[in-house]
């Protein structure tokens, strides 16, 4: 891993750097139990495995003082009203932040801290979104044809607990309602 500065060029339409260090592929099998409607995801399951969304990784050591940078391509499309999302997670580190850059598309970041606080901003190309220690993120593509892609930052060291959401969930979904997009309370969640 170069010491020396370096550069990578994030090309447009796309987005996928000029430079990766490891690239994830989110299918609907990876998030058992994170949809509401679980008839709808097993049906969905039954007939394809499909893509959700994808990681371009720009690594760094994951130490303190290093930063971690790479983009998130969210990919339209629902299962039952609620859009495709990212699994969302803690940073293990909790006292650690974020910075997400909208390059393309429509949706929005669903966030809460562990004190119950919640926080849902929508995302557009152009808008910096920061997230403070403690708040925990989930990236939501609420358009029907465009990606959602961010360019993300974040410290070396924060890690990322997935567990805790895995268990209880987001107090707030993102879904396609009779009146377009809501925000709606999560009724699975599981108070603490
Ligand atoms: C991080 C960032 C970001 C995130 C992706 C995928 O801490 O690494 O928040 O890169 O990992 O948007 O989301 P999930 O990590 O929740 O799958
Ligand atoms: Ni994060």
């Amino acid at each position: 891993m170069p010491d020396s500065p370096f550069t990578f060029v994030i090309p447009a339409p796309g987005a996928i750097p000029s430079r990766v260090d490891n690239h994830i592929q989110r299918r609907l099998s990876a998030m058992q139990g994170q949809f509401l409607d679980q008839v709808a995801y097993a049906k969905m399951l039954s007939e394809s495995d499909r893509l959700i969304y994808e990681v371009y990784e720009i690594q760094r050591p994951q130490i303190e003082g290093e930063l971690l940078m790479g983009i998130s391509i969210v990919h339209p499309g629902k299962v039952g009203q609620e859009f495709y999302m990212t699994k969302g997670h803690f940073h293990t580190v909790l006292e650690t932040s974020e910075v997400y850059y909208c390059l393309q598309g429509e949706g929005y970041m669903v966030m809460e801290t562990p004190e119950g606080e919640t926080s849902v901003e929508s995302l557009a190309p152009g808008k910096v979104l920061y997230v403070p220690p403690r708040w925990a993120h989930r990236s939501v593509c609420s358009s029907r044809q465009q990606d959602l892609i961010t360019f993300f930052i974040y410290p070396g060291n924060a890690g990322h607990d997935y567990g805790t959401i895995e268990q209880l969930g987001f107090r707030k979904l993102v879904i396609e309602g009779e009146n377009g997009i809501e925000i709606i309370d999560n009724p699975r969640y599981q108070a603490r």
